[in-house]
């Protein structure tokens, strides 16, 4: 981390790598990024703009070979525009990183999964059935939202009740993704600090109720290990964090934009309805074509030879998972929603040793709902303007108008 730390953001331009005026945080390619996308796949794979400082990795087989080069490219430096360091498995290299991913991936293995799912698929049915019919409302909050969250709470062991204020502080605490100096921005920035409080309020009871009546839960295992010193207390804080933020806010996304997605293309739903074993492949599509994460930043801590061109030391570098699962190399008619397409090895989830730990598990969580809402749903009718929080990282649904009509 030292080393990165040392290395400044010195980004020198050679000639070979083509120039772009794609710009990650202009207002019209946060509402809408996909045109841009396109022009960038035009022009080459990799890309360097001059006015950010800042090195962009676009094309799919680039950017999964890139996610691998972990040692050239580093986390430590912050995931975000905003360099910042947190001592979270996300942003932190090897070897802390696999010391704390290996407390962690026991709970979301196949075994685990299995477990929860007969729970997951009970709730999925149950908030399906609740909505079927119902007159037209915002089906984030309805429906996309409560899973995830309702999820993440069974993971960590904590009561359901308290899921309305997680959503708040978790919402107030991503603020902190799209911070920039000037003063708009400041007030988001006074947003996030606020959450982060009441989480740290938060998870601080709930270690202390486990340190004295300690369960099965994520949770407790995490705080045995700041017993036996493999988990500092600020790294335990961070973790709680990290499962509560990652766990919902990305998979209400994908949820919310199936939804949209259905609604827009009634005959890809039908489809579904007819064959309920596309499922899974409606998963991957929709996240390939929305990735709800649209790209993380990365350091170069050592020139990264990428095609014909190198990433110089101490450079700053976007990965564009969004842009490249609409590669045209990769994908035919990438721009199309095809849900009989074979989009699996998409880079909504990343790739390489930060792989999301919670792929699996928010692949089961959107597959069951899929299921319920083909079995019991037979179109989805928008209502409204959906709307997108204006995030350059995480492009999230916030509220999606619709109305889900009950099949006979
Ligand atoms: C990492 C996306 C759901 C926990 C990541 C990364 C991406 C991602 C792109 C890699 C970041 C990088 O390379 O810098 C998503 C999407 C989700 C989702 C699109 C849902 C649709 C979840 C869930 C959980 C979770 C349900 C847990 C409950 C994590 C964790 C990491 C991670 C802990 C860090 C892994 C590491 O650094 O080793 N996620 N995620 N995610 N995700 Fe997810």
């Amino acid at each position: 981390r030292e080393a990165a730390s040392a290395l400044t953001a010195r980004s020198t331009h050679p000639a070979k790598a083509p120039l772009t005026s794609f710009d990650p945080l202009d207002r019209d390619v946060i509402a809408d990024p996909f045109p841009a996308y396109k022009a960038l796949h035009s022009s080459g794979p990799v890309h360097y703009s001059r006015k950010r400082g800042l090195w962009i990795i676009n094309g799919h087989n680039e950017l999964r070979t890139a996610c691998r080069a972990h040692d050239a490219l580093s986390s430590a430096e912050g995931i975000l525009r905003l360099r910042s360091q947190l001592p979270m498995m996300l942003t932190i290299d090897q070897p802390d990183h696999t010391r704390l991913r290996k407390l962690a991936v026991k709970d979301f293995n196949p075994q685990a999964l299995a477990k929860l799912e007969p729970e997951i698929d009970r709730y999925a049915r149950e908030l399906v059935t609740n909505a079927a019919g119902f007159p037209a409302d915002d089906l984030i909050g309805r429906v996309a939202a409560p899973l995830p969250l309702w999820v993440t709470a069974r993971l960590l062991g904590v009561p359901d009740s308290d899921m309305h204020d997680f959503r708040r502080w978790s919402d107030g605490a991503l603020q902190g993704m799209a911070v920039e100096w000037n003063p708009k921005s400041l007030l988001r920035a006074g947003r996030m600090i606020g959450s982060v409080t009441a989480l740290h309020r938060y998870f601080h009871d709930q270690f202390e109720l486990r340190r004295q009546n300690p369960g099965t839960d994520l949770l407790s295992k995490l705080i045995a290990s700041t017993e036996d010193g493999s988990l500092s207390d600020d790294e335990l804080f961070w973790f709680a964090l990290l499962l509560l933020i990652a766990g919902h806010e990305t998979t209400t996304t994908l949820l919310g934009t199936l939804l949209l997605q259905f609604s827009e293309h009634p005959d890809q739903y039908q489809q579904l309805r007819d064959d309920p074993a596309l499922a899974s492949g409606a998963v991957d599509e929709a996240l390939r074509f929305f990735a709800p994460i649209q790209g993380y930043y990365r350091t170069a801590i050592r020139d990264y030879p990428i095609g014909d061109v190198t990433i110089p030391a101490g450079a700053r570098v976007l990965m564009l998972f969004g842009a490249a699962n609409r590669d045209p190399r990769r994908y035919e008619d990438p721009d199309t929603f095809r849900i009989d397409r074979d989009a699996s090895d998409h880079i909504a989830f990343g790739f390489g040793i930060h792989f999301c730990l919670g792929a699996q598990l928010a692949r089961m969580e959107a597959r069951l709902f899929l299921t319920h809402l083909a079995d019991q749903v037979a179109a989805i009718t928008v209502t409204g303007q959906p709307r997108w929080d204006g995030n350059p990282a995480l492009r999230r649904l916030e509220r999606l108008p619709a109305r889900l009509e009950k099949s006979a």
